[in-house]
């Protein structure tokens, strides 16, 4: 005998609380009979002529019931389905794989000669401040004591910004030490590493944007065996731990008294003939003891504080480090050039 209506339906039921397809085509096999242009559960409408009328409604309400239930659990199944094919996916991949190589870059050597001289001079306290290329003329030259009539502010050697008399391209990094006096307190112990410009004939020799690197200590009681001590720990630690240096009277306007340091290169082949013109000497740096109008042009007073101070460029020692005969080659990335930096920090 043939089952009622109602016996089909639970039967429908059944079947269907036991389904769990694991995989696309039972997936797609589910769909097929129960949601299907021809699945079992409106094959079953058909039977509601068979059902008595007072109990057709309630087994219309069973068939929605069962066709509601289908269409949850295919949603569910799929869900399911997709986020293991995610998880198959990444289980696939094999983590001990050799990744494909990435092209790395190499530091420009002028980056990495500036990273050494920083990281010497933090060691010992000092912190690094980066100030603005665009400069006014006061904090290029006019804080730093440098008189309006100077021949450094001649044209011919500052870029003024067009149709300028006060906006320029700094010169040095000095003007550094000016805007960091302006703004902070003392104790100051900065180190000031940038680009500067000069209006000079581009040659092997020279260039027209070169880069230095300032310091500047200020505090009670700083003196000149201070500023000694700094620059023979910062020479041995970035020539060899035998370095000897030398201290020369010079004269710059921000400082009094004003020297280079010379380290001691030697003169053991013709190479270092040439390069320190048959001294033996390099010179490295210009130095000094802060000159107190430099400080009260900066709001520091010099009955209470002094200060040293000292700047040094990059481009010539980068180029004795690294045997480069061109400076211009430091400007003009051409990689074959660079490349031979790789590796190096
Ligand atoms: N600003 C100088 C220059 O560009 C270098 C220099 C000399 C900096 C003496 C200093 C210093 O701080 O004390 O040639």
């Amino acid at each position: 005998m043939t089952k009622n209506p109602f016996e089909q339906a639970e039967e429908i039921a059944v079947k269907l609380a036991a389904e769990l397809p694991t995989n696309a085509d039972q997936l797609e096999q589910f769909r097929i009979t129960y949601l299907g242009s021809k699945n079992i559960i409106k094959a079953l409408f058909g039977e509601i002529k068979n059902v008595e009328n007072e109990r057709k409604k309630e087994f219309g309400q069973v068939l929605n019931d069962l066709k509601l239930k289908a269409e949850t659990l295919y949603e569910g199944f799929k869900e399911q389905l997709d986020a293991n094919k995610d998880d198959q996916q990444a289980l696939n991949f094999d983590v001990t794989a050799p990744s494909k190589p990435t092209n790395v870059g190499s530091r420009h050597p002028i980056s990495i000669l500036l990273n050494r001289i920083i990281n010497i001079f933090e060691r010992i306290g000092f912190v690094v401040a980066e100030e603005r290329e665009i400069e006014t003329d006061w904090y290029n030259f006019t804080a730093m004591n440098t008189p309006d009539d100077h021949p450094a502010r001649d044209m011919q050697d500052t870029f003024y910004l067009k149709d300028s008399t006060e906006y320029l391209l700094r010169t040095h990094t000095s003007s550094v030490q000016a805007r960091i006096m302006t703004t902070q307190k003392p104790p100051i112990r900065i180190i000031a590493p940038g680009r500067v410009y000069r209006n000079e004939t581009i040659s092997a020799r020279s260039h027209c944007q070169f880069h230095q690197v300032e310091g500047l200590y200020i505090d009670k009681g700083v003196s000149f065996a201070d500023l000694k001590q700094t620059l023979l720990y910062f020479a041995r630690e970035m020539y060899g731990k035998d370095t000897q240096i030398r201290l020369r009277p010079s004269f710059f306007p921000f400082t009094e008294p004003s020297a280079e340091m010379d380290v001691y290169w030697g003169l053991k082949n013709e190479d270092d003939y040439r390069i320190t013109k048959g001294t033996g000497w390099l010179e490295i740096l210009g130095c000094g003891m802060v000159d107190p109008n430099v400080l009260s042009n900066c709001g520091i007073d010099p009955d209470v504080y002094t200060g040293f101070a000292f700047g040094m460029g990059i481009e010539r020692q980068a180029m004795l480090q690294y045997k480069i005969t061109d400076i211009r080659q430091f400007f003009e990335n051409d990689v074959r050039f660079l490349r031979q930096f790789k590796g190096a920090i």
